[in-house]
Parts: structure tokens; C-alpha cells; sequence
């Protein structure tokens, strides 16, 4: 019996698309500026080592339809084959001030744009790490280089490549692997001890955003206190270039935390926002607040600026 032979896959349709310039690089590749179906977009272009990151970004995104306003909006996640190797493309909105690490080190800002760009990461990590519309996702890798500024000074969270999403079949050994930015680890994280609750994972993103709220607040022109250069957390102590065993000697063993100014501490909002920097970065994770507690004193503060 001769077969019929077998039919020919279907083809990849990839949809046109203009790249602009490169706006972004790293270690994972770059991200472009680019026109696709008549909208401006970023388009990351992942090298094939990073094939993991982009499956899970791509698996987040597509299972987790995530839709909020301080979530980085996704368009596709693509596989392109270009000079006769793969690319892993992830394709998003575009947001002009790329991200708050690039905005802060070029921007002094007022009072009013630090509350409303730490409200709305906040708003934005509640959503993540909420489990009411969709399961627990811990982001695992957040960062000021992880956040988009939008047009109108609010952010948006990007690069969900090594985050977690907590459902009813999430293999927790999985999520126990050391992953993030050496800086930005946790103590727990850099001495590998990690509980094995959910909320141990989320406790973990919560440190991080401790050290993005002091970013945001050591470039806020609000009071007498002296703004140099943008310097990123710890820069001061373990350089650009930190080793885990430099983290561990610096967060766990000498317990050091970002510098807070006695100038922010007299001013009345400021101070309050300062205790709430502090109650992120806990050595303890359980002593973290959450992103929601986070949030709701971001929104009374922001109530206090309007009165
Ligand atoms: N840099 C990285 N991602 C970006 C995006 N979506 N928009 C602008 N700049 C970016």
C-alpha cells in the first residue's frame, strides 16, 4: 500500500512589521521600536538561550489574559525565523519614556509624580500577586529596569520571563530556584531560604519594590536634601557589578539597606513614605507588607496631596 504522502504543515504567516531602531539591550537580546498593524510597538527579540524566559512570558500572557493599566499591554509572542536561526519575539505596547530606571536617571521629579508612579506599581503588583480573578503570579525578577513609564507618568510592569503563576497545578519545587537580579534578590533569596508557601514567593517581589520605591524617592526635588547622579541600590556599596557572595555580605551579613535621608524623614508625607520603604525591605519576609497594603497607603497619601 503506498501512503499518501503527508500533508505539508502549515506555513507561518508572520505579519509584516517595521523595525525602527533599537531602544534597549541585554543580556537576554534587544528591544526594538517598531510599527506592527499600524501601531507603534516594542518588540523584544530574545536570543534562542533565552527560549525558556520567553516560553513562560509567552504562557503567562496567553493563560492569564493579564489586563490592567499597570500591566505592560502584550500583542504576540512570535517565533521568526531570521538568517536562518530562531528568534523568540515577545511584541508590546511602546511606552516613549522607556523604563523608570531610564526616567529616573534622567528626571528630577516633584512630589506629586512619586506618589503617583509608586501608587500605580503597587496597583500594579496587587494585581499580579491577587488570586481572586486569576491565580497568584509572583513577577521574580522586579525591578526599576522592569517598569515602564506611561505617557501619562503612571507605570506599567514589564517582563514576566521568570515569573510564577501559583495554580492548581504549579510544581512549588519549581519555583524555588534562585532567579532574579543579584541586586535586587532578597535576603532569602540570596541565602537560598526560601519558605515553601506562596506568599514567601510574593514576600520576595515585595523587597524588591521596597528598593524601586527608594529610587524613586532618592530623585524627588521636594526637599533640601542633595540629589547627585541616579545611583541604583546599593551602587554605592557593591559597585555596578555585584556578586551574589557581595549581596549576601552586604544585605544578610552587614544588614545594610539603602540610605534614608534625614531630610525625607522631616518632611510629614515623605516620613510616611519612608516607614513604608522600610516595611518592604524587612530582613524578615513575613514582617513585609503586602502590594495591596502598599497601595492603600499610596492612595491616602495621595488623598493627604490633594487636601
Ligand atoms: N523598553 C523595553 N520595553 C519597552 C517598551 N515596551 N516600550 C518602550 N521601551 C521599552
Amino acid at each position: 500500500l503506498i501512503g499518501l504522502p503527508p500533508p505539508p504543515s502549515p506555513p507561518i504567516i508572520s505579519k509584516h512589521i517595521d523595525l525602527h531602531e533599537i531602544i534597549s539591550h541585554g543580556q537576554y537580546g534587544h528591544v526594538w521600536k517598531a510599527l506592527y498593524e499600524n501601531k507603534l510597538v516594542a518588540v523584544k527579540m530574545m536570543l534562542p538561550s533565552e527560549k525558556d524566559s520567553w516560553e513562560t512570558e509567552r504562557k503567562i500572557y496567553s493563560n492569564y489574559i493579564l489586563h490592567h493599566e499597570n500591566i505592560l499591554n502584550f500583542h504576540a509572542a512570535e517565533k521568526r525565523l531570521e538568517n536562518n536561526y530562531i528568534q523568540y519575539w515577545i511584541i508590546t505596547e511602546f511606552h516613549q519614556h522607556g523604563s523608570l530606571t531610564d526616567f529616573l536617571t534622567f528626571n528630577i521629579i516633584d512630589l506629586k509624580t512619586l506618589i503617583n508612579l509608586s501608587l500605580s506599581i503597587a496597583n500594579g503588583l496587587t494585581y499580579l500577586h491577587e488570586n481572586m480573578k486569576k491565580p497568584s503570579i509572583a513577577h521574580r525578577d522586579f525591578k526599576s529596569r522592569n517598569v515602564l513609564v506611561k505617557d501619562n507618568f503612571t507605570c506599567c510592569i514589564s517582563d514576566f520571563g521568570s515569573s510564577f503563576a501559583f495554580d492548581d497545578n504549579a510544581d512549588k519545587e519549581k519555583a524555588k530556584f534562585q532567579v532574579g537580579t543579584k541586586r535586587y534578590m532578597a535576603p532569602e533569596v540570596l541565602e537560598g531560604a526560601i519558605a515553601f508557601r506562596t506568599e514567601a514567593f510574593l514576600c520576595i517581589d515585595i523587597y524588591a519594590l521596597g528598593l524601586v520605591l527608594w529610587e524613586i524617592l532618592s530623585r524627588c526635588g521636594e526637599t533640601q536634601a542633595p540629589i547627585g547622579n541616579y545611583q541604583a541600590p546599593y551602587e554605592n556599596i557593591v559597585g555596578l557589578h555585584p556578586s551574589i557572595s557581595d549581596m549576601v555580605e552586604c544585605v544578610c551579613e552587614r544588614k545594610l539597606r539603602p540610605i534614608i535621608l534625614p531630610e525625607w524623614t522631616e518632611h510629614p508625607i515623605l516620613k510616611e513614605f519612608c516607614e513604608t520603604i522600610e516595611e518592604c525591605w524587612e530582613m524578615e519576609a513575613d514582617a513585609r507588607l503586602s502590594a495591596w497594603c502598599v497601595y492603600e497607603r499610596l492612595v491616602e497619601q495621595a488623598r493627604n496631596l490633594e487636601n
